[in-house]
């Protein structure tokens, strides 16, 4: 079997320094709370609806819906950053699973708008592609959004150039590039807007 590029046990062990990390204001969490911000407000949050967080890890994102009144359920396939969110967070419905997998009964409904961020970036565009498209058919409302943060970059030159600032920073993963990824998307009948939010990261909306 290949090696699992991406396991969960990786999270588990960050997950006692992840709250620290996403202040550091550098790549990979460059302007990490204006992304957050951003996704709260592409995804029109209102009282009572039903948001879905994907790869939620101590919970940052779903705390803001929980916090607007929001009904919100949140997976992720580490244990340890699962066990960091639902001490913060009792009132959310959190499933441990691997969204590569197959998806959890618990989640078998639809949801009114379904986000993540930093998460996407741990899988090859065609499984972006895959998730998202099968996200819009099957587990969203008709008319619900998908809003989708994490690490984007316009094209190959913008990303060179993060990573050559970024220096010792710099981890190879399977970042989003902007000219590849929204073809890709709207190939597969998804309507699709993006927007930059910090020099290494952005927001997809699917509507
Ligand atoms: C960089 S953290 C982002 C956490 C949170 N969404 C945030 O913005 O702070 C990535 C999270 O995605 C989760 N993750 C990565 N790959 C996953 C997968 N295949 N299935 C489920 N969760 C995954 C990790 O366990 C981790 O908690």
């Amino acid at each position: 079997m290949p090696q699992d590029r991406f396991p969960a046990s990786e999270f588990d062990e960050w997950a006692d320094s992840y709250d620290t990390d996403i202040t550091s204001n550098e790549f990979p969490f460059t302007g990490y709370q204006r992304v957050i911000e951003t996704v709260v407000e592409y995804a029109q949050a209102q009282p009572g609806m039903s948001v879905l967080d994907l790869g939620t890890g101590t919970g940052e994102l779903a705390l803001r819906f929980r916090e607007l009144g929001c009904q919100v359920w949140a997976t992720d396939f580490s244990a340890a950053m699962l066990a960091k969110a639902r001490a913060r967070l009792p009132e959310v419905v959190f499933i441990q699973a691997d969204l590569r997998g197959a998806w959890p009964e618990e989640l078998e409904r639809r949801f009114d708008c379904i986000v993540s961020t930093y998460v996407f970036h741990h899988f090859e565009l065609e499984e972006k592609v895959r998730l998202i498209g099968e996200l819009a058919e099957k587990r969203r409302v008709p008319g619900g959004r998908i809003v989708i943060a994490d690490i984007s970059f316009e094209d190959d030159a913008h990303k060179q150039a993060v990573k050559q600032a970024a220096g010792e920073n710099w981890d190879e993963e399977l970042y989003w590039i902007v000219e590849d990824a929204l073809p890709a998307l709207r190939a597969r009948n998804l309507r699709v807007e993006y927007t930059q939010v910090s020099d290494c990261a952005g927001v997809y909306v699917i509507t």
